[in-house]
This record gives structure tokens, sequence and C-alpha cells, in this order.
């Protein structure tokens, strides 16, 4: 179901991607419209025949909002909807010096291995068929030899041959029957298929890419692809061949090519936490200024060219959405240059009762509906009320007002507290059922909410 629906979202209209994004996050009508039509622009780019096609650049978006109100939410939704390239960074890890910190650069090349990574997995769709054709034949051979080919008397030969394609359809019925399953054969395999180098994970936390061709030749000639014989099921030698034989199959150079292309044309990038390096005061210590890394991303954000394992990428056209709380800084504290490159601006609002009920409730992981699958593996069926649902919207606001407002956040420390008790109880022998109304929420939190220290602590 996810595959169809990542492989429609680049097709949808703006409303119907807004559509989209209601099943999940409440409210934020303005924040949804502009990411609907921003990714709306990129697809009409993508079809302009014109020549102006090369200046028609995205209008990246900043949203701006109080913590808890669905800023990630929506990137998160975004991400799984959309079959475009996408990333997620968080400003902040690039202001940390050393083993954290990453350059700036690093979040283009992470795009670019999503990139390759999807595209790969496409063109293997394409060739999985031939590969398991060609699996089976192996398979074949292994469990019924083809004779060496050797001068021999014609007839001979024939006959051979003939009775041995006989043994191989039987065995080739048997396998697809699944009777061989149990067998055990004995194949190659690649043993650096098997056992991935772990001294290149201790190197880099960012994956080979930080690493440049050469020391990846390096070890790949120290370790050489060594073949060696194993026994193994029938059923688990079928898969090895078809992921060697569908490894064989896809043209890398051509999924590069792709991936590439879908990448400078489609990507998208989702800033997160941007408030947090909008500061334009000197930093002292280790880590690396903000503005620094402000001035870092500019030309990636504006378009420049960067290198990757796979080639060169140009970020012209990738759309960059960032997103920031902004409560101590304001994103007029963010360099002019910076600023300029996010022309749309939008204000997320903060939620309130009637949306907490709303967000209880309808969307399609709602808490609720969290809670009430992850209990009924215990025999207990949860019955949430109406006006149960309210008292907990309305405490978790109360909350919000008089200690810290961390928007929906609280929702969840709320409805954690209320079912504390339950949870803890739970499994029961004979399904039990619980009724959730208000009363049963004031039995649970009256004292908590009362005392403001209390909920301070424990909501
Ligand atoms: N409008 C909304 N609709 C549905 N769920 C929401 C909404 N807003 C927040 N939530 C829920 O609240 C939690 C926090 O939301 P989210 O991660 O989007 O916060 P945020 O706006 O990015 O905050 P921060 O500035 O702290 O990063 C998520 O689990 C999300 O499901
Ligand atoms: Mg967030």
């Amino acid at each position: 179901m996810n595959m169809n629906m990542a492989k429609k979202i680049d097709f949808l209209t703006p409303k119907e991607i807004v559509a989209e994004l209601d099943k999940y996050v409440i409210g934020q009508d303005k924040a949804k419209k502009s990411v609907a039509i921003a990714l709306r622009t990129r697809f009409r780019r993508n079809n302009v025949t014109s020549d102006i096609i090369d200046d028609i650049v995205p209008k990246n978006i900043l949203l701006i909002g109080p913590t808890g109100v669905g800023k990630t939410e929506i990137a998160r939704r975004i991400a799984k909807l959309s079959d475009s390239p996408f990333i997620k960074v968080e400003a902040s890890k690039f202001t940390e010096v050393g083993y954290m910190g990453r350059d700036v650069e690093s979040m283009i090349r992470d795009l670019t291995e999503i990139a390759f990574i999807s595209e790969k997995a496409k063109e293997t769709q394409n060739v999985i068929d031939k590969a398991k054709e060609n699996a089976e034949e192996m398979l074949l051979d292994i469990l019924v030899p083809r004779p060496p080919k050797m001068p021999r008397k014609v007839a001979a030969v024939a006959v051979e041959t003939n009775s041995i394609d006989k043994t191989r359809d039987k065995f080739r019925m048997m396998f697809k029957e699944g009777k061989l399953s149990e067998r055990m054969v004995e194949i190659e395999i690649k043993a650096s298929g098997r056992s991935p180098l772990p001294i290149i994970e201790i190197f880099s936390q960012g994956g080979l890419d930080d690493m440049s061709h050469d020391i990846k030749d390096m070890f790949s000639n120290i370790f050489p692809k060594q073949k060696k014989l194993e026994k193994v099921k029938v059923s688990e030698a079928y898969e090895i061949l078809v992921r060697e034989e569908s490894e064989r199959l896809v043209d890398t150079n051509k999924v590069i090519k792709n991936a590439i292309e879908k990448l400078e044309n489609s990507g998208l990038i989702f800033i997160d936490e941007i408030d947090k390096i909008a500061s334009r005061e000197k930093s002292y210590g280790p880590d690396v200024s903000r503005e620094g890394v402000q001035r870092d991303l500019l030309p990636i954000i504006e378009g420049s060219n960067v290198m990757t394992k796979y080639g060169i990428v140009r970020t012209d056209h990738i759309l960059f959405i960032a997103a920031g709380a902004f409560h101590v800084s304001k994103p007029s504290d963010l360099i002019p240059e910076l600023q300029g490159r996010f022309p749309i601006r939008v204000e997320m609002e903060s939620l309130s009762k009637k949306d907490f009920i709303r967000i209880l409730k309808e969307p399609k992981s709602a808490l609720i509906k969290q809670y009430e699958e992850l209990l009924k593996t215990e025999n207990v069926l949860l019955e949430f009320n109406d006006d149960g649902i309210e008292r907990i919207a309305e405490i978790a606001e109360e909350v919000n007002l008089k200690t810290e407002n961390i928007g929906a956040r609280r929702l969840q420390t709320v409805l954690e507290k209320v079912m504390e008790d339950i949870s803890f109880d739970a499994p029961f022998k004979s399904s039990k059922k619980v009724c959730i109304d208000a009363k049963y929420v004031n039995d649970k939190l009256k004292s908590i909410v009362k005392d403001e220290d209390l909920s301070r602590y424990i909501l």
C-alpha cells in the first residue's frame, strides 16, 4: 500500500497532497498548503519544456512555530509519501566539532546515497524476474549437474542430455512445490558478501561516504572477494543466488545516472532546528560557530557543485524546507543572506484543546489507537469515551499553560500517566474491558494536576 502511495504523491495535486497530510497532521493548514505548493512546483518545473527551466529555482520554505506543533511531523510524512530523494538533518549537528559534528556538505552526500539506494532498489525490481530465473537454473546445475562437455559419441550424448533434462524438469517441479527446501546443497558464496568489513564502520560514522575511493579499494584488496563453498539449505541457496544474480544484473552506471538526475531535480532536504544556528555572536570554545554553519549552508542552498562518491551533484534545484521553534532567537537573527534563501515563511499555530482532541483521535496512527492496539495484545479492550478524551486534552492544555508549552508532546506524557495502572496490571487471563471516561481520567490525574510542582515533574 505504501509503495502505491509513494509512487503517486509526486503526481498529486496540491489539494491531494494536503489531503494526504491531513491523515496524519491536524490543523497547520498554512504550512501544509505551502509545502504542497512547493512540491507541486517541482513537478511542474520538471515538465517545463522551455529552456528557462534552468532559471526556475525552488522557493525554499521556513516553518516557524513553537515546539511540538507538527513541524517535524510534516517532514516525516512528506518523506514517507514522497518518492523524491529526501533527507532530514538537524542543523545543530553541524555546530559540533569532531566525531559527532559533520561538515555541511555531508547532507548532500547522504542524500546522494539515499537516492542511489532507492534507484538501485527500483532497478533491482526490474531485473528480479530474470535473476530468479537464472538462480533457478544455477540451483538445478548444482542439484543435477550437467556432465562436463567431452568429446563423445554424438548419439550417447544426445541420450544423456535427454535424460538429464528430464531429471532437471522433475527437480524443477519439486523445487517449485517446495519439496526440496530442506535438502542441503553446497554452493559458492562470496565471502565478502556475508561478512562485511567491520573495520570500516569504526572509521566513519557517516558510512563509507566519508572515505575516499582509494582507501576503500585498499581494503577490498586486503580482503579480496573470496569465494568459499558452504553447505546450506536449498531454500537459502536460492535466496543467496537470487541476491547475487540481481546484484550482477543491475546496471550500476545507469542507477547512478538516474539517482543523480532525480536528486538534482527533485531532491528535498529538511533542515530541522534551524533556530539553533540562528545567532550571530561569535562562539567560544571548540564548537564550530553557528554563523560559520550558516555561511557553509549558503552555497549549498544557493546552488553549487558537491563532490560525492557517485560524482558531482549540483544543488541548484534541491528544495530546502527549514524549521525551527525560534523561542530564543528570531528568524531575523539568521544572517541576512540566509534569510533571503527562504522566501516563503510559514508560521505554525500553537495547538489548543480542540486540536488535541483531534490529535488524540484522528490521525492514522493516533496515540489512542496505539494504546488500543498495544493493550489488545494483553487481553485489555480499551474504550475511550468522548468525555474522557476531552478531559485528557483539557489537562494537556492546562499543564502546557501552567508549566511549559510543549505542544502535542504533552499528550504523550498525560496519556501515559492515565494508562499507567492498566499498563502495569496487564496482562489478564480473560478479556477485560476498561472504559476511559472523564471520571477515570480524573481519578488517575486529579491529584497531580492540582499540584503545579508535581505536574511539572510528572506530566
Ligand atoms: N498538528 C499535529 N497533528 C498531529 N500530531 C501532532 C501535531 N503536532 C504535533 N503532533 C505530535 O506531537 C509530537 C511532536 O511533534 P513534532 O515532532 O512535529 O514537533 P515539532 O513541531 O517538530 O517540535 P520541535 O520544535 O520541538 O522540534 C509528534 O509525535 C506528533 O505526532
Ligand atoms: Mg522538530
